[in-house]
């Protein structure tokens, strides 16, 4: 496994206390022994396997091929199950933003799966400044796009690291379109326990429940096509979600999108406030 130094640090959407508290969660998980049955066992990540399997058809492709970008990748599970089901990859980038990640956490748990070690680039950087152009088949996320600061630059970060003809491929929880504004104010008002490591206030790290115009927006401008489908009524979120309408909560939805960079270079959507 190489190890790659993009410096997160350098860009100013990303707030130093999300680096510090993922960096302080990573280093915990990493002092665990693994087993692969655990890897890939938990219930979430059985979840985000059944909507990476749906991303890929949406593609219309029947297997990854190329080279990958798994960004905002936690400890590494979509990277050692893409390693381990996709044998035709020919190279991945597994990018955090925390020293932990990249030194211990990820490692520790591509090795525990086996996977085939040369393909991979262990990176510490950010999915909004991304050095490499025109250079990937798919860039993933899973549950990581909504810890952007600024989807549109986000966005735009991934399209221009794509090869023309990629595609973006996330996982990501959304609300309502009809969520107002004082959701949002009131959410990172609030002081959370993260993990049970660390307290913290929502507005000082960087956690979006986004609503869907928002993440549509942000690909149209940056240049992608995009399809949405809404998975909120997978296996994994019924039960949450009948429990949120009991008590009255603003509803999370779960949804997939694959994002195509088109294959010939075609002008921006204009708008004035992008940039
Ligand atoms: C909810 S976790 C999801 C992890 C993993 N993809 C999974 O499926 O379990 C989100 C991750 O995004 C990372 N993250 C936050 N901001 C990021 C950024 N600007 N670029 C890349 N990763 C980021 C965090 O460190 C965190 O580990």
């Amino acid at each position: 496994m190489k190890v790659l130094d993009w410096s997160p640090e350098s860009d100013s959407f990303l707030k130093k206390k999300e680096i510090e508290i993922h960096n302080l969660y990573h280093g915990e998980l990493a002092k665990n022994s693994f087993q692969k049955k655990e890897i890939f066992g938990r219930r979430s990540i059985k979840m985000r396997i059944r909507a990476l399997k749906r991303l890929l058809r949406m593609t219309g492709h029947s297997t990854f091929t190329g080279k990958v970008l798994d960004a905002g990748a936690g400890d590494g599970w979509c990277s050692a199950y893409l390693l381990e089901n996709y044998p035709s990859l020919e190279e991945i980038y597994t990018m955090e933003i925390n020293e932990n990640a990249i030194q211990s956490l990820i490692p520790k748990v591509i090795d525990t799966v086996n996977g085939d070690n040369e393909k991979v680039n262990l990176v510490r950087g950010s999915f909004n400044n991304i050095p490499l152009k025109n250079h990937f088949d798919y860039v993933i996320t899973m549950g990581a796009l909504h810890h952007s600061d600024n989807l549109y630059q986000s966005f735009k970060a991934i399209f221009d690291s794509l090869k023309d003809g990629g595609y973006f491929l996330a996982q990501e929880p959304f609300l309502r379109d009809t969520v107002s504004n004082d959701f949002y104010h009131n959410r990172g008002a609030e002081t959370i326990n993260f993990k049970g490591l660390v307290e913290v206030k929502n507005d000082d790290r960087t956690d979006i429940f986004y609503r869907l115009c928002e993440y549509r927006t942000a690909a149209y401008h940056a240049g992608f096509d995009i399809e949405v489908k809404d998975i909120s009524l997978d296996r994994a979120n019924w039960r949450r979600i009948f429990m949120n309408a009991v008590k009255g909560k603003t509803q999370t939805y779960n949804l997939v999108f694959c994002a195509h960079k088109p294959k010939a270079a075609r002008p921006r959507v204009p708008t004035a406030w992008e940039e």
